[in-house]
């Protein structure tokens, strides 16, 4: 009985319709309150973890209890790695993280396309920035699953001294080189410089880092916008860096640039389904180009244990996810786990199939 109310269908019937008559933001901020009452926590107990050795796996050296991590930009400010904890993620990216403090762009700032299971963001990096964000992680110590902290800056000092600080607070590091709603990324998408910003990192880290790159189409539309779009030559040239300095993992990807009225700023970074086939693609062509250089984690769109497997097969190790929370709650994790379980074969486990398409 317990178990059914963290069911998608339960959240989607009842939760859901009354979270999204709200302002995106506000329901963001009811469903942490939510996840962080203890009530709440002792019905999740630990329903909603799934343990079957089956499912375990490895990312950038890290051992995963099952390849399902949550998507940075969730918990900006780690302040819910405890509750978010419970869901049954195998790990959690929790950021971007900024050194300084930063309210990010006006409202209104995040759009639901709620027909196509989509959202558009132009948050721009709101932050409580590092030093009350090293106060927030001291209170979460001890954590069950693996943290990776997700980090990014306008410059390369500011991504260092980032870095420096929050280091021991981690298992691995993704660097948001791709946030399309920041002024000032872009500086990354010259070669030079993210080669030294690599060179720098390469110097003092101890822990692996991982990459976020920005997604290209090969299919052109006036809705995507253009003056943030990459190329498929401008990503390959960091791929081929990330191969050069010894990266050892990238996110494929950061959110797809698109136009909208609806937002304050008139454009945003669009998640959810409508970007699923597209991260496939380039998961696809980018495992050409790295082999088994360079892990491979699958983000945009996936909200079933078929889009895992599918992000499996064209050269993915593991998956994270964000807009698909949104749309199916708590219990989705769950969800995921099990459909990944009843599409297995017999005979097969989740890390056979990942070495089988390495
Ligand atoms: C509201 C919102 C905020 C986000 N903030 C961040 C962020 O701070 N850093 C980041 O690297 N990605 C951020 N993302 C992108 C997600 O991590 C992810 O790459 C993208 O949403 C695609 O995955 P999905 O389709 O499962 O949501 C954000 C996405 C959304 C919807």
């Amino acid at each position: 009985m317990k178990s059914y109310f963290l069911k998608p269908k339960f959240y989607k019937s009842f939760i859901r319709p009354i979270l999204f008559k709200l302002p995106p933001e506000f329901s963001q901020k009811l469903a942490d309150k939510a996840l962080n009452n203890l009530i709440l926590q002792q019905i999740i107990s630990n329903n909603l973890t799934v343990n079957n050795p089956k499912l375990t796996t490895e990312f950038v050296g890290i051992k995963l209890n099952n390849p399902i991590g949550l998507a940075a930009g969730y918990d900006k400010n780690c302040k819910n790695i405890k509750a978010l904890e419970k869901l049954g993620f195998g790990y959690l990216v929790c950021g971007t993280i900024i050194h300084n403090a930063r309210t990010g762009n006006p409202k209104p700032r995040i759009v639901r396309l709620k027909k196509d299971n989509g959202l558009i963001n132009s948050l721009g990096f709101p932050s409580e920035g590092i030093n009350q964000i090293i106060q927030n992680l001291d209170k979460d110590k001890n954590n069950n699953v693996p943290i990776i902290l997700s980090i990014s800056g306008l410059n390369i000092d500011e991504i260092i001294n980032c870095y420096k600080k929050v280091e021991n607070y981690a298992d691995a590091f993704e660097i948001n080189i791709s946030s399309p709603n920041t002024k000032g990324l872009k500086l990354f998408q010259d070669q030079k410089i993210l080669k030294e910003l690599f060179v720098r990192l390469n110097k003092i880290r101890r822990k692996p880092l991982i990459i976020k790159i920005p997604p290209y189409t090969n299919y052109k539309s006036p809705i995507y916008d253009s003056t943030k779009y990459h190329d498929k030559d401008q990503i390959m040239r960091i791929v081929q860096t990330c191969l050069e300095e010894s990266i050892e993992g990238l996110t494929i990807s950061n959110t797809t640039p698109i136009f909208n009225n609806n937002l304050k700023t008139k454009s945003g970074g669009l998640s959810g389904k409508p970007v699923f086939e597209n991260m496939l693609d380039i998961i696809n062509d980018i495992k050409l180009e790295v082999g088994s250089k360079i892990d491979i984690n699958a983000c945009g769109g996936i909200s079933t244990g078929k889009d895992v497997l599918e992000a499996i097969k064209v050269g993915a190790k593991s998956a994270q996810i964000y807009t698909s929370l949104v749309y199916e709650g708590p219990g989705i994790v769950k969800a995921i786990n099990e459909e990944i379980l009843s599409l297995l074969n017999e005979n097969d486990n989740l890390a056979s199939l990942v070495s089988k398409y390495k």
